[in-house]
């Protein structure tokens, strides 16, 4: 029989990598939660009109990378391909515009793309997200940098730089549109295939080319901050003072533009040195028009998403962490005629919210032992007919045990004593 794989492009999560996972998503959270975001979960497929018309018309995403299918009622559903339509979707449909404003919200979410797979590129990626909507203020740009920049040096994430952008507001856009239009109808001929393609549908993403001689020719494009209206340009000034108050470093890039249609005025990306082709391991920006042209009331609105899995390879490119312990307490049993007894401790100290793991597969005693180092555990508790022995893994201290219901006070009291000696 054929052997069964994931689907291209597509991969399992296995435990060791969920306990990287879980590090990532826990310091996002308490960050988050910190700062007043809630959480908040749409549904994995939407209308695909949620994303046709969010994401744009003319972005990659929605013309090349969405997974559209009928369901058996015919109708048109596309599983979610980026997070910010579908929560501005929520904001309107949950009459979120009308509780105080700014509403702020974070997720973390699979998204799917039907791009070319490759290292830090996949067909499902999961994203950390956040999203504020109803202030047009440049604090709040602010604030989502800060904290995304935070996230990733607590992480560790080394080799992380900032670029920043205005792409100013739909009418500035507009003109600058025309100008840009008019110098790549000039060098049409030195464009690439796919850039010539785009001088009509979406001229800004000419930016995006990887294809050397455009991108030289680009370095003589107009610029989009040289065409800033005068509201935006203040923006975007006000945006840079507060992030150098806040001690982040940025670079501005005014090739910058991203690739979802629905920017306007501030853009930024993160990108991590160690991980070539696909660096990004964070973006996002300002997308004032996104709300009302999805049915909802003219609501200003700004936001990111980070790629898991690409900061787990960043994270494992900068070094191999220490390996995370998964137990803080193992119970050996050296004789079966104490496993009812050991059993019932190991209850009682997960009660006690401790990790604990217990012999399972019937291995010898040295097994065990070894099994509890392997496991990071701080207690091996040893269950024999003639006593119980709780010991210390490093040191290998031992300390008697009684068998009554004092032993697992007794055991949880040498955890946190080793936890507070190991400093962790
Ligand atoms: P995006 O730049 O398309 O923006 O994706 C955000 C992040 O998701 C990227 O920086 C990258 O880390 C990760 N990512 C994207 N595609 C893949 C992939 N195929 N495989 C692995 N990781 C990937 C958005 O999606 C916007 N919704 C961000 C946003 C929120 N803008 C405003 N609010």
């Amino acid at each position: 029989m054929a052997k069964l794989t994931v689907p291209r492009g597509t991969r399992d999560v296995l435990p060791d990598e969920w306990r990287v996972r879980h590090r990532v998503l826990d310091a996002a959270r308490r960050r988050f939660e910190a700062a007043g975001y809630g959480r908040i979960m749409t549904p994995t497929f939407e209308h695909t009109e949620v994303f046709a018309r969010g994401a744009g018309e003319t972005s990659d995403i929605v013309t090349k990378e969405m997974y559209t299918f009928q369901d058996r009622s015919e109708r048109s559903l596309t599983l979610r391909p980026e997070g910010t339509a579908a929560v501005a979707r929520a904001y309107v449909e949950q009459g979120l515009h009308r509780e105080p404003q700014p509403v702020k919200l974070w997720y973390f979410a699979p998204m799917f793309r039907y791009e070319k797979p490759q290292e830090g590129r996949y067909r499902e990626h999961w994203q950390i997200g956040a999203e504020a909507f109803g202030s047009d203020h440049p604090a709040v740009d602010a604030e989502l940098i800060v904290l995304l920049a935070g996230l990733y040096t607590e992480l560790g994430v080394p080799g992380v730089t900032l670029r920043l952008n205005s792409i100013g507001d739909a009418s500035s856009r507009a003109a600058y549109r025309e100008q840009l239009v008019t110098f790549l109808r000039a060098h049409e001929t030195q464009l690439d295939e796919d850039s010539r393609a785009r001088v009509d549908t979406n001229p800004l993403r000419v930016f995006d080319s990887k294809v050397p001689a455009t991108i030289a020719l680009m370095r003589d494009a107009p610029k989009v901050t040289d065409s800033l209206d005068p509201a935006s340009a203040a923006h975007f000034a006000t945006l840079q003072e507060l992030l150098t108050a806040a001690g982040v470093t940025f670079a501005l890039d005014p090739s910058l533009v991203r690739g979802l249609d629905y920017y306007s005025r501030t853009v930024f990306e993160f990108s991590c040195s160690g991980l070539g082709a696909q660096d990004a391991v964070g973006g996002g920006g300002r997308y004032d028009g996104l709300v009302e042209s999805l049915g909802g009331p003219a609501t200003p609105a700004v936001g990111f998403g980070c790629g898991i899995e690409r900061v787990l390879l960043a994270m494992a490119a900068g070094g191999d962490p220490a390996p995370v312990a998964s137990a803080d307490v193992y119970v050996c049993v050296a004789e079966e005629s104490e496993r009812a007894g050991a059993f019932k401790l190991v209850q009682a100290l997960r009660a006690q919210d401790l990790r604990v793991e217990q012999d399972l597969a019937g291995r010898s005693l040295k097994g065990q032992l070894k099994q509890a180092s392997r496991l990071g555990a701080a207690i091996a508790v040893v269950a024999r007919a003639e006593g119980w022995q709780a010991q210390e893994m490093r040191g290998r201290v031992e300390h008697p045990l009684s068998r009554d219901g004092s032993a697992a006070v007794q055991v949880a009291a040498l955890v946190r004593t080793a936890a507070a000696t190991s400093g962790t």
